[in-house]
């Protein structure tokens, strides 16, 4: 997706716009949204549900069509798709470096808890 090129300019594999969203839809979860203007993608968020929590990924608006509600209204959307599947709490993550962008979810009613992130890749999906 060239909106995710642009916004997040990836640089790891399992990142690859194209892997992601071939995954995400082989999975036929539901749980990829994407706001278009004129048929183009300005907007999208991919949320997840593993049956205990729910997950927002991926929230990411062109910077011609930022400031106007549309990430907002990506978050609100994603957030009734869980709320429907049963999710009781939803979480995301900020890389460090865009911290700035707190203000963005606080404002929808998200609050920075004390946790640790950690990973792992799964070089062989890769
Ligand atoms: C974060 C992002 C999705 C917000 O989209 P948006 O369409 O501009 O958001 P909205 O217009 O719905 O803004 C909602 C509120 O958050 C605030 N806000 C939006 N982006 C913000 C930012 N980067 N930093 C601080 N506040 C922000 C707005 O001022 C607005 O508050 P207001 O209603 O009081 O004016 C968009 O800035 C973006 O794509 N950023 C780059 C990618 C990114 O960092 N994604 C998040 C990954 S965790």
């Amino acid at each position: 997706m060239q909106l995710w090129e642009t916004v997040f300019g990836y640089d790891a594999a399992h990142n690859s716009p194209g892997l992601a969203i071939d995954k995400k839809l082989a999975l036929q979860d539901g749980l990829l949204f994407v706001a278009l203007i004129d048929g183009r993608v300005v907007g999208s968020i991919l949320a997840g549900y593993d049956g205990h929590r729910g997950w927002l990924y991926s929230v990411a608006v062109d910077a011609g069509q930022q400031k106007k509600g549309l990430g907002s209204a990506l978050v609100r959307h994603a957030e009734a798709a869980l709320t429907e599947l049963g999710c009781m709490k939803i979480n995301l993550q900020i890389r460090g470096g865009n911290e700035a962008v707190t203000a963005f979810y606080e404002s929808l009613g998200y609050v920075v808890e004390p946790r640790v992130s950690m990973g792992k890749l799964i070089p062989q999906n890769i």
